[in-house]
């Protein structure tokens, strides 16, 4: 079974290794063997580079080498960005290539398009590798959850912004610390936006609602925040409050539809989702055969990412064989819900700077008992004799009465609402 590549980086240069290290097991698995013939790369000069350091593969530099070679039945594309990843995949897909890919940008944006495509071309378009790097969560929610029904999703599902997040709960980092740290090592880019904005995590968000919900959603659905706006005295009332901050992307079914965000999330010390830590992603789920179950790995690298790439291409060598390469990836279809705001109760952390005077506590309890949100836990900080930082826990309020609390406190010139973030209850 020959294969392509369009794109030879940090992932597509590992597959060929990690094909020759698993040999023995591939063709145990599929008595054929898997081997890549082709590999697409930007330039000539590139390609005599790679040649040059001994790699033995056809390097060409135009995708009509590869859609014209009818040996070639996969086409692996991981190249990234949305042009011209997207009319490549589509030449190849009408080309009667199957197609694996680890670009989540561009399933989150016009998967449904590209799905359609295969399905006329009756071949197949698999995407493992594009959420959480090396954990196999979307063919686990495709085959095996096919006999359960998710209600609730929770992931961390960006290693860059965990691992920032992790340097700042633990040792105290500034943010501008942790990212300047993360750029070093490399898990961060030089714009580090789609991680830091949780950008990233709601095209993962929107891949992950179609094989746990059945629903498409649209990135723009998502509603998100991120990560810049986390504080020291936020890190400091959750560390004394028992929590830890998380970017957290949760997927909630309620009798009116789903309700998917992205946002940082306080979460109980002792949550499972608690403990993952620096460039770690875990899935959590709550359903309602299994009850809770959480899905932990390595997010991103070249090992762990080529590894479900080819596990994708493992699944489709055996399609292929069984006859069935037209199979969608996830057959589980529901017309799209969205949820009614009011439906959505979450509890909430506050963060909301007043003078530092006697008395204004009690105007905060006003102001927030005047759209019925009441507390749960509360810490004042030390002020500086002008302004303190109190911090709230209220009960559970819908996005409705949050929206309220919001606008109530932006008209008042005392208090300044820093941040709010969800609050995650233990199970
Ligand atoms: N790295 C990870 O851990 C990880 C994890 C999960 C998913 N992914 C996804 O996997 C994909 C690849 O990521 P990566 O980290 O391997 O990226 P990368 O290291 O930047 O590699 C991309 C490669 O594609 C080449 N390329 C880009 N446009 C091209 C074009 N038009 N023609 C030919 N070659 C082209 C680039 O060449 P130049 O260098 O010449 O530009 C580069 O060698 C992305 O969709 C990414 O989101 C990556």
């Amino acid at each position: 079974m020959k294969i392509a590549l369009l794109g030879f980086g940090t992932v597509g240069s590992g597959l060929p290794a990690l094909i020759a290290d698993n040999q023995e097991k591939l063709a145990a698995l599929l008595d054929e063997t898997i081997s890549i013939s082709k590999v697409l790369v930007r330039s000539e000069e590139k390609a005599a580079q790679l040649r040059q350091a001994g790699h033995p593969w056809d390097f060409v530099t135009s995708i009509e080498a590869i859609l014209n070679d009818d040996t070639i039945s996969i086409v692996v594309e991981l190249m990234g960005r949305i042009e011209p990843a997207k009319t490549y995949i589509s030449q190849a897909l009408a080309a009667g290539k199957s197609v694996v890919t680890a670009n989540k940008d561009l399933l989150a944006l016009h998967g449904a398009e590209l799905q359609k495509l295969a399905q006329k071309n009756k071949v197949a378009l698999y995407y493992e590798a594009a959420v959480a790097g090396g954990i196999p969560i979307l063919r686990t929610l495709a085959n095996s959850f096919a006999s359960d029904k998710v209600t609730r999703l929770l992931g961390i599902i960006n290693g860059t912004s965990n691992f920032m997040l992790t340097k700042m709960m633990e040792e105290g980092w500034t943010y501008k610390k942790a990212l300047e740290t993360a750029q070093l090592l490399g898990y961060a880019e030089s714009d580090p936006t789609n991680d830091v904005e949780g950008i990233d995590a709601v095209y993962k968000l929107a891949l992950l609602s179609e094989f746990a919900f059945g629903m498409t959603i649209s990135p723009s659905q998502i509603k998100h925040q991120g990560i810049p706006t986390i504080q020291q005295a936020d890190v400091e009332i959750a560390n004394q409050l028992g929590y830890v901050i998380k970017l957290v992307g949760e997927i909630v079914e309620v009798s009116s539809g789903i309700f998917a965000e992205v946002s940082p999330t306080f979460l109980p010390a002792s949550h499972p989702l608690a403990s993952v830590k620096g460039v770690m992603n875990a899935v959590y789920l709550d359903s309602i055969g299994m009850g809770a179950s959480m899905f932990y790995g390595a997010g991103a690298g070249q090992n762990p990412t080529a590894t479900s790439v080819l596990a994708d291409i493992v699944r489709i060598v055996k399609r292929f064989k069984e006859q069935t390469l037209g199979k969608s990836f996830n057959e589980y279809k529901r017309a799209t819900r969205l949820a009614e705001s009011s439906e959505v109760l979450n509890k909430y952390y506050f963060s909301v700077e007043t003078p530092d005077s006697t008395g204004q506590f009690l105007r905060l309890v006003q102001l927030f008992t005047a759209v019925n949100v009441s507390f749960e836990q509360v810490l004042q900080q030390k002020g500086d004799g002008q302004r303190a930082v109190v911090g709230i826990i209220c009960h559970k309020i819908s996005q409705t009465q949050l929206a309220s609390l919001e606008t109530k406190l932006a008209k008042e010139d005392d208090f300044n609402l820093l941040n709010y973030f969800k609050v995650v209850e233990e199970n």
